[in-house]
């Protein structure tokens, strides 16, 4: 039995941080995963996490009774309103349906999933997806049977968005096609649309009747600020598109173990809201039954209880601006210390937790076996993983393999 199995590679994102685990090298470097670090390199606990984890602890009334199939209605709630403002028309008129999820990931293959049994597709089930894209997306949505096309999104050329392409595909596409965005904060090139490109982008998709598929996975990175973070996906409901939005509490709550996340599905009316909402529930419950609740209910306390909802905006500027400022002294450090050749304005125009550093793969693999800094194929550095003790180093060795 199972000798007809073929060996899987293992993941392109957490072999290397198992890789950099094993290496003895003092002055390795992860830039590999996406999560948060402080200066010292350790995983940051928000002080608003604590805050809540021990509310929880004090809490005698709570046990570890199942959760309701779609979630804690409370975290719902309150996580549809960070995402959709709360002055949503989708949530005035109840016609927006959430789900508690396994994350974001839980989020997309919920989405995915919902769409495969009742999206209308124009012929063949395809989802376009931005090139580059979060290399899991192509799994998720291939595991239930929806292709990956990509679409243009990157020009390496200009280190910046390729708006015409990705227009030029919008176009393209036949009516009704399904487009994965990327609310804020790109994954991974940190190049976000400007308010105008998305105002572009809406139209088209309006003309075309597209279906918009937003993954929400870094709302706060981009500006340090959720609302403007939430702009586009909030624009597009203002403007009609049809949407859903994947949300995860990974990146800026820090709780990446929690797996704390949410499905937004916006309808047209609240009688559709009613039917998605109960086949929402019929496939929760075959896939995971009831969600996890203790991160859950943390997030649910922060989101609804005023004084911690402002402490977490405090941690969340806290994260961002550490990253902001890795950005300026990384900079510094190639444009004025080493020279290193090139143009490399783009690692302070990118936004979120990630540069594109344009390294090629080769380059990309050097950094790795001679510098022991890791980071994707794809020349994607997680600038949360750069610090005031190793960014010289990283700056040095950046510009040894640039150089060649
Ligand atoms: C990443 O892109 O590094 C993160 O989103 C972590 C992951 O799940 O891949």
């Amino acid at each position: 039995l199972w000798q007809e199995v073929p060996l899987a590679p293992p993941d392109s994102i957490f072999k290397l941080t198992a890789a950099y685990k094993a290496d003895t090298y003092p002055k390795k470097v992860n830039l590999g995963v996406g999560a948060y670090r402080d200066d010292d390199s350790k995983p940051w606990v928000l002080p608003v996490v604590k805050k809540a984890t021990e509310k929880l602890l004090r809490n005698e009334a709570l046990d570890h009774e199942y959760l309701p199939i779609l979630g804690l209605p409370e975290y719902t709630a309150a996580a549809a309103k960070l995402i959709l403002g709360s002055d949503s028309p989708a949530l005035s008129e109840s016609r927006a349906v959430s789900a508690q999820t396994i994350s974001g990931t839980g989020a997309n293959h919920l989405g995915a999933l919902f769409l495969t049994k009742f999206y209308r597709f124009n012929g063949a089930k395809k989802v376009y997806l931005s090139n580059p894209t979060w290399a899991n997306h192509h799994a998720i949505f291939r595991n239930v049977g929806i292709e990956p096309v990509d679409y243009p999104y990157y020009n390496p050329d200009t280190i910046s968005l390729d708006l015409t392409g990705l227009i030029g595909s919008l176009q393209e596409a036949p009516p009704r096609s399904v487009f994965l965005l990327h609310a804020c904060a790109h994954n991974p090139t940190g190049v976000d649309p400007t308010e105008e490109e998305w105002d572009t982008i809406a139209n088209v998709m309006l003309e075309k009747n597209h279906y918009a598929f937003f993954d929400c996975a870094y709302q706060g990175f981009a500006s340090g600020d959720l609302d403007k973070d939430a702009w586009a996906v909030r624009h597009f409901v203002q403007k009609g598109v049809p949407l859903l939005v994947c949300q995860s509490f990974a990146k800026n709550a820090g709780l990446y173990g929690e797996r704390v996340g949410a499905l937004h599905i916006v309808s047209p009316d609240k009688d559709t809201a009613d039917r998605v909402r109960s086949q929402l529930s019929v496939l929760q419950r075959s896939e995971i039954s009831n969600p996890p609740s203790h991160g859950a209910r943390l997030v649910e306390l922060i989101l609804n209880d005023p004084e911690m909802f402002a402490e977490w905006k405090q941690d969340i500027k806290t994260m961002s601006g550490r990253i902001i400022s890795m950005r300026k002294e990384l900079h510094r450090l190639l444009t004025q210390v080493h020279n290193t050749p090139g143009n490399w304005d783009h690692i302070l125009n990118q936004i979120g937790m990630f540069s594109f550093t344009g390294l090629n793969a080769e380059q990309s693999k050097a950094m790795i076996e001679r510098a022991h800094v890791y980071m994707t194929g794809n020349g994607r550095i997680s600038m949360a993983g750069l610090n005031s003790h190793n960014i010289e180093y990283f700056a040095e060795s950046l510009d040894k393999v640039v150089r060649g």
